[in-house]
């Protein structure tokens, strides 16, 4: 399976602009998933929820969703993107499994980040595993990455592929996607935008280093911090299938749910 990122630096609030950019990249790729940052179209560092408002798209009535659609349908590709969400009176840090036909799913950030909690809704959607052919791929947003249960609640789902698009700020979260991938067995593809978010508010500056990694949690690539990085290589999803830690150890067989009570008694945040 021919699998890859594309790694930019979005202009915050100039869609078309960042639209552009990423369509005539993938006119020139041929891949069967490719997977773009967080936010990809709108950029990262918004004012407020007002902001937010002025940009959001429904998915269903979207001229970036169709021109992805066509590109995935001129290039037999599948796309998982991070989206400016609006649904009705609600407002998603989004993530779209974009395929030939459309869109195949949503999924809707379920830890909000910082400032992110002003301006956005929780996620709402339960986690889902999707197939392209015969490959799962599970999707999760950025900072969902400090949550060990949304890469396991994905593998015991069957996941082949964690598709992490991300707007990372923080220095911690490539190094610990190498033990996610090894505790669970799983690939995965972090990609994360570059540059700054420069607004009247402040500025932000995201972190790069977009990766893919393989099932025992080796590093199979990395992206540099500031610059474009388009990648497009081939993995073999079956090695998700073996499970198998020791010649006697399997990571997901060998849990103990019995002793971990306290993951499904002690209430995080309200829903
Ligand atoms: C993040 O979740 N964008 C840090």
């Amino acid at each position: 399976m021919q699998i890859g990122f594309y790694q930019y630096r979005p202009v915050f609030g100039n869609v078309s602009h960042n639209l552009n950019k990423v369509v005539k990249k993938l006119s020139a790729v041929q891949a069967d998933l490719i997977v773009l940052p967080e936010l990809a179209f709108t950029g990262y560092y918004f004012r407020d929820r007002a902001e937010v408002k002025t940009m959001a798209e429904d998915p269903g009535k979207s001229t970036t969703v169709d021109a992805l659609t066509s590109i995935c349908k001129k290039k037999k590709l599948h796309l998982v993107t991070g989206f400016t969400e609006k649904a009705k009176d609600k407002y998603f840090n989004s993530a779209l499994l974009i395929g030939p036909k459309g869109v195949e799913h949503i999924y809707r950030k379920i830890h909000l980040f910082n400032e992110e909690t002003k301006w956005f809704d929780d996620g709402d959607i339960p986690l889902q595993v999707n197939r392209i052919g015969n490959v799962r791929i599970g999707i999760m947003i950025c900072f969902d990455w400090v949550f060990p249960e949304v890469t396991r609640v994905l593998a015991l789902q069957g996941a082949d592929i964690i598709c992490h698009p991300s707007n990372l700020v923080l220095g911690y979260c490539q190094q610990t996607m190498l033990t996610r991938c090894l505790e669970n067995k799983v690939y995965a593809i972090t990609t994360n935008r570059y540059g700054y978010d420069k607004r009247p508010h402040g500025n932000l500056r995201f972190t790069g280093r977009s990766q893919v990694v393989a099932p025992g949690g080796t590093l199979i690539y990395r992206a540099k911090s500031q610059c474009d990085d388009l990648l497009v290589m081939d993995i073999d999803p079956m090695l998700a299938r073996d499970k198998s830690i020791t010649p006697l150890n399997e990571v997901l067989r060998d849990r103990r749910p019995q002793y971990y009570s306290e993951l499904n008694l002690k209430q995080g945040r309200k829903p």
